[in-house]
């Protein structure tokens, strides 16, 4: 996309540079909008269930921007002639019920016949243009929050294959059909959050490199203190374990420096491609505290501190 010829505006607050969740386009001093757009192939059995994680996936985009979703529109393709038309209806009330619990109204939508399913959303949000959270931004002594456990990855990889405890489909399903619209509104409300964004496809140290690339700050994670679903160092151990995982790894090795006290399964696991992820976000270390517990006290069990951010080695991670 970067050679491309993009008209620049002065109003235009977060664009393609930075990997954002989502754009920014100012529209008044005190209101912007936040757009963003998600769909994908079901990554459960269950039609409703799928819908309601595809919605949340898309919603939780404009939550990253520290923003509020206001309306949608669905984004469908199915296989008409082939496939039974309560199939989509279930897709489409799974994310009509997340959209609900957003808040957010469904206003349109567009679909396309396709030989397999897919289903997400377009989202427009709004934010006060000078409290909008960027991916970038962290500043030294902050400290860094993730608000849901890692492993929805491995674990879907056993669903798939039937290999996945009833315990860990529960646990990975209600983390995956999680809004983090609690978690955005205590984090805006906590206040000093200097950078933040959601955990999904490039994996938890992938979306850490975006926030401190090309910017003159590390980051030091305690992979002892990152939140793990229960059983995934066993399914790894057996082999399962998404491609993707590994292409994220690949990618990002060169700006992560490991320590032995890290075992490799975890450091393997930092990269595990998340389906609807928690938060991530860089604050100034003495509020980090009082926010997690906050977090923990409504529902949002697993939140953690799991790291800081240094001014040795700029651009890089080191993970202990
Ligand atoms: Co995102
Ligand atoms: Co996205």
């Amino acid at each position: 996309m970067r050679d491309l010829p993009f008209v620049q505006d002065p109003n235009l607050l977060s664009g393609f540079e930075h990997a954002e969740d989502a754009g920014v386009y100012k529209i008044s001093d005190d209101l912007a909008l936040v757009q963003t757009v998600d769909f994908f192939t079901p990554t459960v059995d269950d039609p409703f269930t799928f819908g309601q994680i595809a919605a949340v996936n898309a919603l939780n985009d404009i939550y990253a921007m520290g923003a509020k979703p206001l309306t949608a529109m669905n984004i469908v393709c199915f296989p008409i002639k082939t496939m039974d038309k309560n199939i989509m209806r279930e897709v489409l009330r799974g994310g009509l019920d997340k959209m609900r619990e957003a808040g957010t109204l469904l206003i349109g939508g567009h679909s396309v016949e396709d030989d397999e399913i897919k289903y997400g959303l377009s989202v427009t949000g709004i934010v006060h243009p000078d409290k909008v959270l960027f991916n970038h931004g962290a500043k030294v002594g902050d400290k860094l929050v993730l608000t849901k456990p890692l492993g929805t990855g491995i674990i879907s990889t056993a669903i798939k294959v039937e290999e996945a405890s009833d315990e860990q489909i529960k646990q990975v399903i209600k983390a995956m059909s999680g809004l983090n619209k609690k978690a955005s509104e205590l984090m805006v409300e906590g206040g000093d959050v200097h950078a933040c964004t959601d955990i999904t496809g490039f994996g938890f140290l992938g979306h850490a490199c975006e926030m401190i690339e090309g910017g003159d700050v590390g980051l030091r994670v305690n992979s002892e203190a990152v939140p793990v679903f229960e059983g995934v160092r066993e399914l790894m151990e057996t082999g399962f374990i998404p491609g993707g995982l590994y292409r994220n790894k690949d990618f990002r090795i060169n700006q992560v420096i490991k320590q032995n006290t890290c075992p490799d399964w975890l450091f393997d696991l930092l990269f595990d491609p998340q389906t609807a992820g928690g938060l991530f976000f860089s604050l100034s270390g003495d509020k980090a505290k009082n926010i997690v517990e906050k977090m923990r006290a409504t529902g949002i069990g697993d939140a953690a501190i799991v790291g800081e951010v240094v001014k040795d080695h700029p651009g890089k991670i080191f993970v202990f």
